[in-house]
């Protein structure tokens, strides 16, 4: 409960980002889920939104917003999307939900990546939270053999297919000392769809709640 409250709180303090007018970028997860709430009870009249999932594009519609494809939107000026695990540089392990293809391409689409999460998301090293990895149905099992020789644990997250019709491996027992090099030796797997670290491409700024209220963090550089 109290971490329900601390993540609305970080939703309530994304919204100073939100320009009105303005297509807006709309991540995924229960923190974003009081980000869309915020949008609508603060009627906040922005020109629509590009949502990273098929679930927070329901929520949006539900609540009136215009949702529209991010191939006729051009660029976004801002993207709020929460995170399973964040450190100090801003680099992110995100794809709890599932959505973590989308949440890349639309961040990368981004000026400005507002994350959003509770305070119990930021951590020294990235990966107690096991990574997920969007892989192509038929290379399952070789993208599985080679994040084994990476040092990783590959276990198929059971019942689970994307919105772009894959599944996914969440993979256990990583220190992720070096995000940007552990991102790319993943990518470059052949099979594998996304990985859900965001260090290339890391948040902008992370905001932090807590039942106390929220800190914010912003990337330096
Ligand atoms: C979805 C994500 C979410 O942002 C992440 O799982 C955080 O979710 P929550 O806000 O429910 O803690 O990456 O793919």
């Amino acid at each position: 409960m109290s971490q329900d409250l601390a993540k609305r709180k970080a939703a309530e303090a994304a919204l100073r980002y939100v320009v009105q007018g303005e297509m807006l970028g709309v991540g995924t997860g229960s923190t974003v889920n009081h980000f869309i709430d915020l949008l609508a009870e603060n009627h906040f009249d922005i020109a629509g939104a590009v949502s990273s999932s098929e679930a927070s594009t329901e929520r949006l519609k539900k609540h009136g917003f215009r949702v529209v494809d991010l191939n006729s939107s051009g660029p976004l000026s801002v993207y709020v999307d929460g995170a399973d695990e964040a450190n100090y540089r801003l680099e992110l392990i995100k794809g709890g939900g599932a959505a973590l293809t989308r949440e890349k391409i639309i961040a990368g689409a981004s000026k400005v990546f507002v994350c959003i999460a509770d305070e119990s998301k930021l951590v020294d090293v990235l990966g107690k939270f096991p990574l997920p990895v969007e892989v192509l149905p038929m290379a399952r099992s070789f993208v599985a053999r080679e994040l084994v020789k990476l040092g990783g644990e590959p276990v198929l997250r059971e019942n689970v297919i994307t919105d772009n019709g894959n599944p996914i491996i969440d993979v256990r027992g990583l220190t992720i000392s070096d995000a940007r090099a552990l991102e790319t030796a993943i990518n470059t797997i052949p099979g594998v769809v996304t990985v859900g670290l965001f260090a290339h491409r890391p948040a902008d700024r992370l905001i932090l709640g807590s039942p106390e209220g929220v800190r914010e963090m912003s990337r330096l550089g």
